[in-house]
């Protein structure tokens, strides 16, 4: 089969298409004949072996050898004491602890997996796991009436997050590169923010929940954006950033009457199919914004890597 091999961390240019045997599921897996593979950030950052916690697999070189968790695709064969699946089951999930989804097969845990609607196509099944399992839980205690700010807004949670938000009755400003500006407000955000223009920790008025995809500010300044009672969660950044959040973070908030921490986002088919339930009813949209074959995958990580992409970008082996 075709695989994209990377052995060693850094710019699109370290992966190439290999020929490699198709892998056998051992008990507990599944082998997925991949029918679409979303890119997250997750992917660019296993890409370039940063932040740290991308290394967690492999300190000097990539302990797994082919990125892409987002899959989606038929099962081609199970292994010993699985249950759920069969031959020719269409199924989508993410699939973090295995990875493997820039490849014609992969191999994923059973439990990884759902079973994919069938109003979804591949393709828009695999924008959802890790995304939609992120603006889930990210925009869980937004309300109607409350403020919410979303910083990294126009990547694929961030889509998904202000969609969620916007449904809970939440006023949104959605926070993002001069590109994505159009795009967000598409989307639903009411107010959005060019993060090169202008400092969102400093607002006219301060925020009820703040949801940070991609942390860079001081705590400080997170509490300064925060009205009163407000919470602060954040989702990926550099380790020092959520390394000082979790620290120092909880003692400012602690302190401040508000509450600032890490977002872990919790994985798995209970985690994200109600976001597909909303996006097989029509009440959230999916945003795809290119599709690119195994070849083109540097240069689809390189696309959502360098913030060119509007929603979400999948593969399509
Ligand atoms: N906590 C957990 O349990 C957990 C689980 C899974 C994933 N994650 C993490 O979640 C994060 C988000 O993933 P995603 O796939 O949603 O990302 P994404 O689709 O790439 O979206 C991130 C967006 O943030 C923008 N951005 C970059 N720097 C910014 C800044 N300083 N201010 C505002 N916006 C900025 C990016 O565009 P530009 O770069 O062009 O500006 C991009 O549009 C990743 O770091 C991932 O590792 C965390």
């Amino acid at each position: 089969m075709k695989a994209v091999i990377q052995d060693r961390y850094g710019l699109p240019d370290v992966l190439r298409v290999e020929d490699v045997p198709v892998p056998s599921p051992a008990a507990g897996q599944v082998l997925v004949r991949v029918a679409a593979t979303s890119i997250n950030l997750s992917d660019w950052e296993g890409l370039r072996g940063s932040p740290g916690y991308a290394r967690l697999a492999g300190l000097r070189s990539p302990g797994l050898r082919t990125l892409g968790s987002d899959i989606a695709g038929v099962i081609d064969r199970v292994g010993d004491g699985v249950t759920r699946f069969r031959t020719g089951d269409e199924v989508y999930g993410d699939n973090l602890s295995l990875m493997g989804g820039f490849a014609e097969y992969a191999l994923a845990p059973e439990a990884a997996l759902a079973p994919k609607p069938t109003a979804l196509t591949f393709a828009e099944a695999s924008t959802i796991p890790q995304a939609g399992a992120i603006a889930l839980q990210g925009t869980r205690t937004a309300i109607a009436g409350a403020r919410v700010l979303i910083n990294g807004a126009g990547g694929g949670s961030g889509s998904f997050a202000i969609q969620l938000a916007k449904r809970l009755g939440a006023h949104v400003t959605a926070v993002d590169n001069a590109v994505k500006q159009d795009f967000m407000r598409l989307v639903g955000a009411d107010e959005v923010i060019d993060y090169r223009r202008a400092d969102f920790t400093r607002p006219a008025e301060r925020y009820d929940l703040i949801l940070d995809l991609v942390s860079t500010r001081s705590v400080f300044a997170y509490r300064r954006a925060l009205a009163p009672g407000g919470r602060y969660r954040c989702v990926g950044g550099s380790v020092r950033t959520l390394l000082r959040v979790l620290t120092a973070g909880s003692v400012v908030g602690w302190t401040t009457r508000r509450s600032l921490g890490l977002l872990v986002v919790k994985e798995g088919p209970p985690h994200f199919e109600p976001l597909a339930d909303l996006c097989v009813t029509g009440t959230v949209t999916i945003h795809i914004d290119r599709t690119f074959g195994l070849d083109d995958v540097p240069a689809a990580l390189a696309h959502v890597g360098e913030g060119r992409a509007l929603g979400k970008v999948v593969v399509v082996p």
